[in-house]
């Protein structure tokens, strides 16, 4: 079975070809990816329109990249899968829309996917794949989630932010140190040749004794760091990146750990684009090599978004049973829709 996998939820258009076969996990075929950072540098973020008029302009020669670098034929393709939510509604229309006529035009079934549900298979693309059960740490630009996986759909939340997403915290922290749009990876990039300890920064909800998170007052501390320091600023710049970095990743290590703990699980699956940080990936891998704790990412590269974790998301649920393939090409796109029912929590 062959699905094409289309991801247009923000501001890179993903394409990409995957192939399942029984009950293995599918393989990845070939795939296509433009990153519309540059565009959207020059705004300080994603400017909603602009990003799905690009998305148009790029999905269909991805598309014919994906196919020729597979050595296939869209005849051949057996389901269309697209990003349905959560994300922009206009981007998502624009992937939802190319997927469905494109379904409709080849006669074969059209299928939306969970963003998150992509972000959270990713790892079983790499050359290290997980086995079920996990916990997953979902960490990207708009969700900061952990989940307990037990199978293919099977999505427990166990907390999440109540206010900002880690990467947001890192993206608005980097626009306050005046570091290009998106800050996530500048800012990493800067802390390198900085002191961690040199600022003192909140770590939020960090003793809260449950699995939830908030990063809007690290933020605001930042904030009133970067006041503070002035004309100052730019000579201490790498000091006030390292330490915040430090203070996110923190808390984002011991949740994971409680997280397993709670659980009893021995897995733990990273996933989203703040999953690409170095410093979290080190501190994630020696903390959890103490407990005995395997832990899994997606390649570097399938990290942030991408239509592999699409296409595989789709293959994925297909070979669970979870889908019933329908050759109706009215289509819906959920800008917000949560992949798993929020937990309760007291007053
Ligand atoms: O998963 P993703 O590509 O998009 C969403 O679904 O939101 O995640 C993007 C987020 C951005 O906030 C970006 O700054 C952050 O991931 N990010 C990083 C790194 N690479 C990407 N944050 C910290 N360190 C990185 N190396
Ligand atoms: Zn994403």
């Amino acid at each position: 079975m062959l699905v094409l996998g289309i991801e247009s939820s923000c501001d890179e258009t993903g394409v990409a070809l995957a192939r399942a076969e029984g009950l293995g996990v599918p393989r990845l075929l070939s795939h296509a990816l433009f990153s519309q950072i540059d565009m959207h540098q020059a705004y300080g973020g994603v400017v909603p329109e602009l990003a799905s008029r690009d998305h148009i302009r790029r999905v269909l020669p991805l598309t014919h990249q994906v196919m020729a670098e597979a050595g296939s034929s869209l005849a051949q393709v057996d389901v269309v899968a697209y990003t349905r939510g959560p994300g922009l509604a206009g981007a998502l229309l624009v992937g939802a829309g190319v997927a469905c006529s494109l379904a409709a035009a080849l006669g074969r079934p059209a299928m939306g996917v969970h963003h998150l549900e992509g972000h959270l298979l990713s790892p079983f693309l790499s050359a290290d794949p997980p086995e079920f059960p996990f916990v997953a740490l979902l960490v990207s630009g708009g969700h900061t989630q952990l989940m307990r996986v037990d199978r293919v759909g099977s999505y427990e939340l166990l907390g999440e932010t109540i206010d900002d997403a880690a990467g947001e915290a890192f993206d608005k922290s980097a626009k306050l140190m005046g570091l290009p749009y998106p800050g996530g990876p500048h800012l990493s990039k800067l802390a390198e040749g900085g002191d961690s300890a040199a600022f003192k920064l909140p770590r939020p909800l960090m003793h809260s004794g449950d699995l939830d998170f908030s990063f809007a007052g690290l933020k605001t501390a930042v904030l009133t760091q970067a006041k503070k320091l002035g004309a100052e600023l730019d000579s201490r710049k790498a000091d006030l990146a390292a330490s915040t970095q430090a203070a996110i990743v923190e808390v984002l290590v011991k949740k994971s750990l409680a997280a397993m703990a709670q659980t009893g699980l021995k897995r733990l699956v990273v996933a989203g684009g703040v999953g690409a940080n170095s410093l979290l990936r080190s501190q994630l891998n020696a903390m959890c090599k103490q407990r005995g704790i395997r832990v899994h990412y997606p390649e570097l590269h399938l990290c942030t978004d991408n239509g592999a974790m699409i296409a595989l998301a789709a293959a994925m649920r297909l070979q669970a049973g979870l889908e019933t393939l329908q050759h109706g090409y009215t289509f819906d796109v959920k800008p917000r829709w949560p992949l798993a029912p929020t937990v309760a929590r007291s007053a």
